[in-house]
């Protein structure tokens, strides 16, 4: 086992955040997992994926894991459809491009998100009309406690908008080392009804997409919408987006009549938050190294050794003016460490 001491996170962290690890392993076996949960002499651990979705504010005093696990296969075909399996430490667009290469369809949509694949199942990530959930067949997960594998199907998992039972009951008492998807061989089911996909398809003058033509126009529409991690500091929608009751609505419609919104049940209409961020006045605002992003107003962004406290501070910031603005509390979607 080689660990290391002192070592910063900024490589293994999307918003490229500076704070120091007191210890660090990469892992790249379930056995050297094993080793180090049932070793003593950690006693504090602190469990990295792709580091997409966290705010790093402070320095971390633990031994910081890795999970550097690789490998993708298929393990079943019949006619129609195929199960895959991803290694938890693969790179998830990585892994979809991996996917498409073999014509499997049902990973589309879900191109250029950042992150690895052993956490997407945590907040079931989402993009342009297609869940996580959709193609999930299942998931092996190191229980922390006994040290055995445990296998969690789809119902297990308690999938929910950017929620799963591993971030309820089971948080911090798992990690997922392998995710199974089911995915279609032939007659691939498309979903090019949401957002810009099918104008963007009309703009790449294809009439009848394939996997792949889905795939390039969400890499569009992303590359042109979102910073890409590599250049600008970011951890995606920063915000998830509020679901607030009909009545709260109506009240909003009388203020905001051309309010976006998305119903969801017969008393639960969700609004995008970028919305709600974009008219509280924050949508481009910079303060010295950070800000929010100019074409996506959900996203903050570190334009370069920002403080993860900075970033934080402007987060609450936008969550106290939308509250004092709108009535409507905003949730992180990032985890603030
Ligand atoms: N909007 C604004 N101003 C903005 C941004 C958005 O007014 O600055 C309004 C517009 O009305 C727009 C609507 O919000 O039509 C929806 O915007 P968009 O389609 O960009 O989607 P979103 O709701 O802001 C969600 C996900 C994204 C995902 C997109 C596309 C959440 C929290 N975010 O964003 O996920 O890529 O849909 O499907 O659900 C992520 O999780 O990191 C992420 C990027």
């Amino acid at each position: 086992m080689h660990i290391k001491n002192n070592i910063s996170l900024k490589p293994f962290n999307t918003f490229g955040i500076d704070v120091k690890a007191k210890q660090f392993i990469s892992v790249s076996t379930t056995e050297e997992l094993k080793t180090i949960f049932s070793s003593k002499d950690f006693p504090n651990k602190f469990i990295l994926g792709g580091g997409s979705n966290m705010l790093l504010t402070k320095d971390i005093d633990a031994l910081v894991v890795h999970i550097n696990l690789k490998g993708k296969q298929v393990i079943s075909k019949t006619d129609t459809s195929v199960l895959v399996e991803s290694q938890a430490g693969e790179n998830w667009h990585d892994f979809v491009l991996w996917t498409l290469d073999n014509g499997f369809g049902g990973l589309e949509n879900l191109s250029l998100i950042p992150g690895n694949v052993g956490t997407s199942p945590i907040q079931n990530i989402g993009a342009y009309g297609v869940e996580l959930k959709d193609t999930f067949y299942s998931c092996t997960a190191l229980n922390l406690e006994t040290l055995e594998a445990e296998t969690f199907t789809s119902s297990d998992c308690e999938f929910d908008y950017r929620n799963s039972v591993f971030k309820q009951q089971a948080k911090g008492k798992y990690i997922i080392t392998s995710v199974i998807f089911k995915l279609t061989t032939k007659d691939h089911i498309l979903h090019t009804n949401y957002g810009a996909i099918s104008s963007e398809l009309k703009q790449m003058n294809i009439d009848n997409p394939t996997i792949n033509d889905i795939s390039k126009a969400v890499i569009n529409i992303r590359e042109s919408k979102l910073p890409n991690p590599k250049e600008i500091g970011n951890s995606g929608s920063f915000f998830k987006n509020p679901i607030i009751s009909k009545d709260a609505f109506i009240e909003l419609q009388k203020n905001f009549p051309n309010a976006p919104h998305y119903i969801i049940s017969k008393n639960e209409i969700k609004i995008p938050a970028g919305w709600l961020i974009e008219h509280a006045g924050f949508k481009g605002k910079t303060f010295e190294n950070y800000g929010v992003h100019k074409k996506q107003a959900l996203v903050l962004v570190n334009y370069g050794n920002a403080k993860g406290k900075d970033i934080l501070k402007l987060s609450q910031l936008i969550q106290i003016t939308v509250l004092r603005l709108f009535d409507i509390n905003i949730e992180t979607e990032v985890n603030i460490i």
